[in-house]
């Protein structure tokens, strides 16, 4: 498609306000800072209340409520749903109406897994919540009819993830374990529904196998906020975006979990010099 030039580019520094239950949403609010540098985030993580899969998805409503509310408040100019737990209970079934524009996680996931899916086969995990919801099976039956929706809730994950625990022997057998139905089912692509699953990318990659791609929810949602900021002349153009991050339980938990979902800073202090290589 043709790109229409456009004059001149229009700008709206009000920041993006980007929520979940705790620490996952800062996947996809990475995922945001990758794509646009140039956007401030005000990140809400409802650590006092989370985690929501476990919750009544009337309460997660509830809670879905307030936290908008509060970031369209802090002056956002769109706000991410970035949990599918709380996608799953507001945005997908019966939605909620909001004062400011809300992109959810899931059918971002959702256009990609079906126009990527080549055997018409996805799998979906996520949290019993959102499993339960049945979000995902009706946001694929929307977009595209023939095909097939396996759905698994991995519970356990989201504690494993933020107990640091991606890589050991026993997460492997448990992954592999949980993975077992969607493998058998010939799935070959997987929706990580679930905020805390990309950084386990590595091990669910390893147990499904190179055939199966894994859509991560964070990174197809960014991209649509992307679309949406640009489409709509929203897009900032701050010198250097300065984020804000609060939490309604201990900042200081949040912010030792903050630092492995948002990626470490790492700079280069000194660089070697490997003196002269042989020819
Ligand atoms: N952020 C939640 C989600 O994506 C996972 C953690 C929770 O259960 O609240 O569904």
């Amino acid at each position: 498609m043709p790109i229409e030039p456009r004059q001149p580019t229009p700008t709206d520094q009000r920041p993006i306000g980007v929520f979940d239950s705790g620490v996952g949403g800062l996947t996809v609010a990475r995922a945001l800072m990758d794509l646009l540098p140039d956007e401030r985030i005000v990140y809400f993580g409802d650590t006092a209340r989370g985690p929501y899969g476990p919750r009544d998805l009337r309460q997660v409503r509830e809670y879905t409520a307030q936290i908008v509310a509060w970031l369209a408040a802090q002056d956002a100019k769109l706000v991410v749903a970035a949990c599918n737990t709380a996608t799953a209970a507001t945005l997908e079934t019966n939605p909620l109406q909001f004062d400011v524009p809300v992109v959810g996680v899931i059918a971002a996931a959702v256009d990609t897994a079906v126009r990527s899916t080549r055997n018409g086969r996805v799998g979906v995990i996520g949290t019993q919540g959102t499993i339960m919801s049945g979000a995902y099976e009706r946001a694929v039956a929307a977009a595209a009819p023939d095909v097939k929706l396996f759905s698994q809730a991995c519970p356990r994950f989201v504690q494993l993830v933020e107990a640091g625990r991606t890589t050991d022997a026993d997460v492997l057998v448990e992954v592999a374990d949980q993975l077992a139905p969607l493998a058998a089912a010939g799935v070959d692509t997987l929706i990580l529904g679930c905020t805390h699953y990309p950084l386990m990318t590595g091990v669910l990659s390893y147990v499904m196998g190179p055939d199966v791609l894994l859509v991560s929810s964070a990174e197809e949602t960014a991209r649509r906020v992307f679309g949406r900021l640009v489409d709509g002349g929203l897009l900032a153009h701050v010198a250097s975006a300065e984020h804000r991050f609060v939490a309604s339980g201990d900042p200081g938990v949040f912010a030792g979990l903050a630092t492995r979902f948002l990626g470490p800073r790492l700079s280069v202090v000194d660089v070697e010099h490997p003196g002269k290589l042989a020819t």
